[in-house]
């Protein structure tokens, strides 16, 4: 996590850093912080605890410098304050820097180099900059020899930009691990996490690969590797619209993301349709998977529970076996695999280090593998075999929505066109039934409302609360759970709810909520027993079913879509849920505690 940004050129560069970290807000959001070099041993740092808006405030606007950068930070090693807050500095101040990932081998640094340097933080950041200033006083090094000496030096992840005082016309930048991209302009250049950050200056990026160095002028931008060999990278176009962050006149972005869904699934039916109007995936994608004899779907969060919905979709469709596992389990905690397997990466950002680090190991053992992503050129997409992506647009909102619904369209159209090319399926409805399904998303928005006084009703002044369903429920109520524990803070479990009478139950008190999903015909009588069960025991029950298998005294009654597709529809009431709960509670509903959006960290 964290996000980092550089400017180099000719404009106000403090104006640009601000800018920059406002969009990379998403990436952590404990404390902001930009240093800027007017000229040489003339450099302003600026940091504060929190939000940007609070950086906005400290920084000293009369301060104009060409030159400098910043980061955005989700806490690591330090609490959250000013203290910890990057740019960090030498003790000469000489040096400053930014880094986005972790410094396994901070400690093992520090004594060997660094016991009588006296620390200003409680960061692993701080030895890299401490390290460099070491190398150039104690061994005479230029700063680029002791930059690079340094950053060989480091294990872990990081994202790194570097500016010396006596040297206000370069920064030095190195990647591992964590994303890095370098941006060409007209007599100026940029580094950034994600293109999105510098995308108002120019749309012209080169990807810092692992292991790589970057030294960045107005003029030039250098590459090499740790061996000193010069790297040459055409740039891409990143195809970014800025209008698609505009929060509008929404109060928030997950409000504005959850209206977004129905758009979003017409949006996918129109990418994945050929000119004959049937659903097409690339063929090598189709080849790959049906040459395989099992599907490892690798994901995190609400990704993971995306891809349990897509293991009913993949294994109903097409009888192919597919596990999902949770990414940072797998790595270390790898089950005996297949002869053939194919492995799905399923991510909305394309960046989660947890699931990167399980694709770096299944290309070492040389697995094709599919990312299904909402962001092109993201790292996963790029060092996969192939990608499908999501269409949804940029997700803001620190809870994923319409990555979520998204991901399971996505996945019911792989499936269909695979369960077709094996004879499974004789014609294709997902077409048909995706269209549906986005209607049923509207319909239920349009009658956000009610949704709104029963958030109150139920959950306002609770502490916890539970979800419960089978089957393909018992998959929403998880994910159902997670988006309301993460915005709301109410302690809330999904849980299958036959599993509930062995043991759970016992936390069932007066008034607790227990929020029932009630979409699949053959367990539906179940689940309805396993809610009365808790009823009984006072628990303030609430029933979310599908039109045909409601009751007169259900609360929320979504309308009837093919069950394979019944996730795309019940989840939308509980986002609305968590989202008028959260709100409720006076939360910062798009920017929730100790939260960040994408988790490049291990
Ligand atoms: C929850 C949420 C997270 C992400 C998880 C994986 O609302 O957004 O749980 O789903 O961090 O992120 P991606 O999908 O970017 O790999």
């Amino acid at each position: 996590m964290c996000g980092i940004v550089g400017y180099i050129g000719a404009k106000d560069s403090k104006e640009i850093l601000l800018n920059g970290l406002e969009k990379l807000e998403y990436r952590g959001y404990d404390s902001a912080g930009i240093y800027v070099l007017k000229k040489a041993e003339e450099g302003y740092l600026f940091k504060e605890k929190g939000r940007m808006a609070a950086l906005r405030e400290k920084v000293d606007d009369s301060v104009k410098a060409t030159a400098g950068i910043g980061h955005t930070r989700w806490a690591t090693h330090g609490a959250p304050s000013v203290r910890n807050a990057h740019p960090h500095q030498s003790v000469s101040e000489r040096f400053t820097i930014v880094h986005n990932g972790v410094i396994e081998n901070y400690q093992e640094i520090k004594d060997a180099y660094l016991s009588d340097v006296e620390q200003k933080s409680d960061t692993d950041t701080e030895i890299i900059v401490q390290l460099i200033s070491w190398f150039v006083e104690s061994e005479d090094l230029e700063t680029i020899d002791a930059f690079k000496k340094a950053i060989v030096a480091l294990e872990g992840s990081y994202a790194i930009a570097l500016m010396d005082n006596q040297n206000p016309d370069v920064i030095y930048a190195a990647k591992n691990k964590s994303p890095l991209l370098l941006g060409k302009g007209d007599g100026f250049n940029v580094i950034c996490s994600d293109a999105m950050a510098m995308i108002k200056e120019t749309n012209q990026f080169v990807e810092l690969m692992d292991k790589e160095i970057a030294t960045v002028t107005r003029e030039s931008l250098i590459i090499e590797d740790f061996t000193g060999e010069k790297i040459k990278r055409a740039p891409y176009t990143a195809e970014i619209d800025s209008d698609d962050f505009e929060k509008g006149t929404y109060p928030y972005y997950m409000l504005k993301e959850i209206d977004e869904q129905p758009a979003v699934m017409r949006k996918l039916l129109l990418k994945y349709q050929d000119e004959n109007n049937n659903l097409t995936v690339d063929q090598a994608i189709v080849d790959a998977m049906l040459e395989s004899d099992r599907v490892y779907i690798i994901a995190a969060g609400t990704s993971y529970n995306g891809g349990l919905v897509g293991k009913e979709l993949i294994e109903k469709m097409t009888h192919i076996p597919t596990e999902v596992h949770v990414s940072s389990e797998f790595g270390y905690n790898t089950p005996i695999l297949s002869e053939k397997p194919f492995f799905i990466f399923l991510s909305q950002s394309g960046e989660t280090a947890d699931s990167r680090q399980v694709l770096v190991k299944t290309n070492a053992l040389g697995h094709p593998s599919l990312t299904v992503t909402n962001v092109a050129g993201s790292t996963l997409s790029r060092e996969s075999n192939f990608t499908l992506l999501l269409n949804a647009g940029p997700e803001i909102a620190v809870a994923s929505t319409k990555a979520y619904t998204a991901q399971i369209a996505v996945l019911a159209i792989l499936s269909e066109v695979i369960g077709i090319e094996k004879g499974l399926i004789n014609k294709g409805t997902m077409l048909h039934d995706i269209g549906i399904a986005a209607n049923a998303i509207q319909a239920i928005i349009d009658d956000k409302e009610k949704i709104e006084s029963l958030a109150s009703d139920y959950l306002s002044t609770s502490r916890n609360a539970f979800y419960i369903g089978r089957g393909m429920d018992y998959h929403v109520a998880l994910e159902a759970a997670l988006k309301l524990k993460e915005i709301s803070y109410i302690q809330t479990e999904g849980f299958a709810a036959g599993e509930l009478k062995h043991g759970t139950i016992a936390l069932i008190e007066e008034d607790t909520p227990v929020i029932a999903l009630v979409t699949e015909k053959r367990v539906a009588g179940h689940t309805r027993g396993n809610l009365q069960e808790t009823k009984a025991r006072g628990a303030h029950a609430m029933v979310i079913s599908m039109e045909g298998l409601d009751r007169p005294e259900d609360q929320i009654v979504i309308p009837h879509v093919n069950p394979l597709l019944s996730a795309l529809v019940s989840v939308i009431p509980t986002q609305l849920l968590a989202y008028y709960c959260s709100l409720h509670r006076g939360n910062d509903v798009d920017k929730p505690r100790n939260l960040a959006k994408s988790v490049t960290v291990e």
